[in-house]
């Protein structure tokens, strides 16, 4: 009969339509089972239709106490509800949060069901969220770093060598190496970990701001002056990172000094010293030994901030680090992006390999949120994710030109009749001859050699014990 297909033919449009949109939208029927449910909104709870549909929709959801489900409110009290904030968990455990317009639908007079239409702010949440954290307290532990490089390993067990005493701790490290990470390992790894942990970077801020910020104000030592304690008394029990020190005026570099000898402070303006047991970590961008030859910095400073004297080395000289940070940071932004990025194309990695990192971790970690931010539906960071300098970049010769040439002389000579081997023996003797060019070069240095051939140490461990065996 034309009027019933007609009727068909639009519910096979408006079934389309459903789910075409990009609101999330979830129907039950009077006795609270699933009718309609979207693709949008399998997108948004990470469900597949069947295990919904026609399912009873209290068996599949779970609600966080005292928070009912605003499907099953519009059904039962027939009450629309507009504009609700809800954070629920889908039965795989997933975390969904979502603003909900809800209402009830009749027959004439009868309720014969709800429809929600959601939007996924899942996201949204999850930025605030940790916007929030970072800025409550960063703490990082020994657990935060990230490296296995034989460099990094060894800083690190000195570092926690000087978890034990309260020794200065002189941190030297170009930027972006994780000196901050480092210090707040440190006494979150001491005995001081409960009590403060303050940071103040020293080219901040003028001279006479930086005096009165770490020793305190009397009230009345200059217009305007209150009666403040400086850093030096808020950290009490605690750590005080002096980022940058060689960028304090040589006055306040000899008061510190007094400071750190006296183990006691005065506040400007005042005529009483106060005791104080505060642990002192400094850093340094530079090399100390320069900084004290150019006056930048008082040798007995220095020898009072390095009783503990730490190097972070650069990036570009523990490359093995790359991948490891790599994958820690995609993970990161795919926790805080809600994306699923399974890592670098082949393409990507001898790039970052070749580049010099003058910004080191923290310009790599950009160089990662930046790709994934220019991603939709990609897994994979390809090079033209990468910022525009890394784009475009003629292959290092030391890579491609000699693999080519050593192919070349492996290869058969250009008599057709002679068979071919097999692609698989031929490539492990390519790999012998290339991994014992390398070793030669670097006199047997694994760390070193890897790097050259972009591998990391234990992959090239490995693979020289494949070719011994
Ligand atoms: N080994 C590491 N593992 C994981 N993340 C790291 C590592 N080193 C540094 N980072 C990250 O890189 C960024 C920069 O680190 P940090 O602030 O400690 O560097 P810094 O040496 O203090 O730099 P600056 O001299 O510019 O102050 C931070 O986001 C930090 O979490
Ligand atoms: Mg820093």
């Amino acid at each position: 009969m034309p009027p019933k297909r007609n009727k068909d033919k639009l519910l096979q449009i408006y079934e389309a339509l459903i789910n075409e949109i990009d609101v999330g939208v979830h129907a039950i029927d009077h006795s609270g089972r699933t009718v309609i449910y979207n693709n949008k909104m399998m997108e948004i709870e990470s469900m597949r239709k069947e295990d919904v549909i026609d399912k009873d929709f209290q068996d599949v959801f779970m609600f966080e106490d005292g928070q009912g489900s605003t499907l099953l409110y519009a059904l039962n009290e027939q009450q629309e509800v507009k504009n609700r904030r809800q954070t629920y968990f889908n039965n795989k455990g997933k975390e969904i949060t979502t603003i909900n317009n809800t209402l009830p639908v009749y027959d004439g007079k009868e309720s014969i069901g709800a429809i929600e239409i959601a939007k996924d702010v899942t996201v949204i949440e999850r930025l605030i969220r940790r916007n929030m954290e970072i800025n409550r307290n960063t703490r990082y532990t020994f657990d935060s770093i990230i490296g296995k490089s034989s460099s990094i390993q060894e800083v690190i067990e000195n570092t926690k060598r000087a978890t034990r005493t309260s020794s200065s701790v002189l941190i030297v490290g170009e930027t972006g190496t994780g000196k901050e990470l480092f210090a707040q390992s440190i006494h979150n790894g001491s005995n001081r970990a409960s009590a403060p942990f303050i940071s103040q970077n020293c080219a901040a801020l003028p001279d006479n701001l930086i005096e009165s910020l770490l020793f305190g104000t009397k009230k009345g030592a200059f217009t305007g002056a209150t009666e403040r304690p400086g850093l030096f008394e808020q950290a009490e029990g605690g750590t005080l990172l002096l980022d940058e020190i060689n960028s304090l005026s040589p006055m306040l570099q000899a008061k510190l000094l007094r400071a750190i000898q006296e183990k006691s402070i005065r506040r400007i303006g005042d005529t009483v010293d106060r005791k104080i047991d505060v642990r002192i970590i400094s850093t340094i961008n530079e090399d100390p030994i320069e900084a004290i030859a150019q006056n930048r910095l008082r040798k007995d400073l220095y020898y009072r901030l390095s009783v503990v004297s730490l190097f972070i080395p650069p990036l570009r000289e523990r490359k093995e680090d790359i991948i490891p940070l790599i994958d820690f940071f995609i993970s990161k932004y795919n926790d805080m992006f809600q994306m699923k990025i399974k890592g670098i194309s082949n393409e990507v990695l001898p790039v970052l390999s070749h580049y010099d990192w003058p910004g080191n971790i923290r310009e790599l970690e950009h160089v990662i949120e930046g790709a994934i931010n220019l991603m939709v539906d990609e897994e994979v960071i390809e090079v033209s994710h990468l910022p525009y300098n890394f784009r475009n970049k003629p292959q290092s010769p030391t890579s491609q030109d000699h693999a080519t040439s050593n192919v070349h002389q492996l290869l058969p000579d250009n008599d057709k009749k002679l068979p071919l081997r097999n692609l698989k023996d031929f490539l492990l003797e390519a790999e012998e001859i290339y991994i014992n060019k390398a070793l030669e070069k670097h006199n047997d240095h694994l760390t070193n050699a890897a790097e050259e051939l972009g591998l990391s140490r234990q992959s090239l461990h490995y693979r020289i014990k494949r070719m011994n065996k």
